[in-house]
């Protein structure tokens, strides 16, 4: 089989195909990417002189470029994970979010329809379903779309651009709506590797608000096999969610990096609240593991342990990315906080 990955070059993509590559040895991989800030190549470093791995740079906003790799590639299926991912990005310039994760999605399906219905897995967010009070049931399939950044707006358009392409064309299509992963290669602008990496370097470690938002944690290789789990199993035109059954407050994380790092809470610096911050995340996902028998396998604390391992044992990685175009992003979100 043929799996063409795109966005294999970032966070969850990079590690996708380092899972696909060790589970499905006689697949050939192919990854387009049009390494943004948040694509990096060094991110594959151990796959990309194997025989079954190829890289081709393309942007998935051109429609021309996406028809002409589907057209000469023909993947048996299409996993797309290709996205603007940073919420405070998408306040600060929304603009590339709608180009990249609407207009590139809807470049995807309109290449996969035309070369013969590709079996098209879309890579999604809990994001889409808004924001949650603390005694609210969790996310599921049915719970309606309240995005409310223009990031998760961008997503839950491309979600119903994706069911409508089942609808409306019978692409074979399927969704899954993750919460926040967390593991290898993840950005330093996302809370856990930015408060990591800043305590390595000695900083301040910036807490939105008063700390007490909420979010549900995956370990990124469960977020993985879940989706070669809904590849695999899953039912065409059905979305999945899938969640780490980890509810935390940002304090919480924050207090327990504090602690594996052995650095005091003076390490905090209380900053201004992210614009429209969502309150609170959680997932139900008792659909997939009914139905697909899949559930967490890393458990939180192992999980913390590991990703705070994997940055103090991994800083040439991050150090390169923190100093190169991040440095005015840095500059620019955190600049006017206080
Ligand atoms: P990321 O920002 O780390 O990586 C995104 C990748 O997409 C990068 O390699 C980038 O170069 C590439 N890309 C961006 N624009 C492109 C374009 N126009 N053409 C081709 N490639 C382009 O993101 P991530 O955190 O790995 O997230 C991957 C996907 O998973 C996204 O769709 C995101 O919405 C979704 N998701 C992320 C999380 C999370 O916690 N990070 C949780 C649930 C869902
Ligand atoms: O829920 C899934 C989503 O998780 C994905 O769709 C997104 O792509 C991914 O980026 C992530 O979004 P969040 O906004 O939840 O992640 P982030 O790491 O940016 O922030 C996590 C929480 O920490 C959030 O409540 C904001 C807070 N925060 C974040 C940063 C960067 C801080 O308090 N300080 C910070 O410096």
């Amino acid at each position: 089989m043929k799996i063409l990955i795109t966005g294999g070059a970032g966070f969850i993509g990079s590690n996708f195909i380092h899972y696909w590559a060790k589970n499905h040895l006689e697949d050939e991989i192919v990854n387009v990417d049009v390494l943004t800030y948040a694509g990096n190549l060094e991110n594959l470093k151990d796959v990309e002189s194997l025989k079954n791995y190829k890289f081709i740079k393309i942007d998935i906003a051109q429609k021309d470029e996406v028809e002409k790799v589907i057209s000469s590639e023909k993947p048996d299926v299409i996993v797309s994970f290709a996205a603007e991912s940073h919420v405070d990005r998408s306040i600060l310039g929304p603009e590339e979010f709608v180009r990249t994760n609407v207009l590139g999605t809807f470049n995807l399906l309109e290449a996969a329809r035309q070369n013969g219905n590709i079996r098209f897995h879309h890579v999604s967010t809990d994001e889409v379903f808004g924001s949650l009070g603390p005694n609210d049931d969790p996310f599921n399939e049915a719970t309606p779309y309240d995005p409310r950044s223009p990031y998760s707006a961008s997503k839950a358009s491309s979600d119903h651009l994706v069911r409508s392409y089942f609808h409306t064309f019978n692409l074979p299509i399927t969704i899954s709506n993750c919460s926040n992963n967390y593991g290898p290669y993840m950005f330093p602008e996302k809370l856990m590797p930015l408060f990591i990496t800043n305590l390595i370097e000695d900083k301040k470690i910036p807490l939105y608000g008063d700390g007490m938002n909420v979010r549900d944690w995956l370990w990124v290789e469960d977020h993985c096999r879940a989706i070669d789990l809904i590849l695999q199993k899953g039912k065409i035109g059905e979305t999945y969610c899938v969640g780490g059954a980890t509810e935390k407050t940002n304090k919480e994380i924050t207090y327990k990096i504090l602690e594996l790092m052995k650095k005091g809470e003076e390490s905090i610096e209380f900053v201004a609240d992210r614009k429209g911050h969502d309150k609170r995340y959680a997932i139900d996902f008792s659909k997939i593991k009914n139905e697909l028998s899949w559930e967490p396998q890393v458990d939180f604390s192992d999980g913390m342990k590991m990703i705070v391992d994997w940055y103090q044992k991994n800083q040439v990685w991050w150090k390169a990315v923190k100093s190169g175009v991040y440095a005015d992003y840095y500059k620019k979100n955190y600049e006017n906080r206080n």
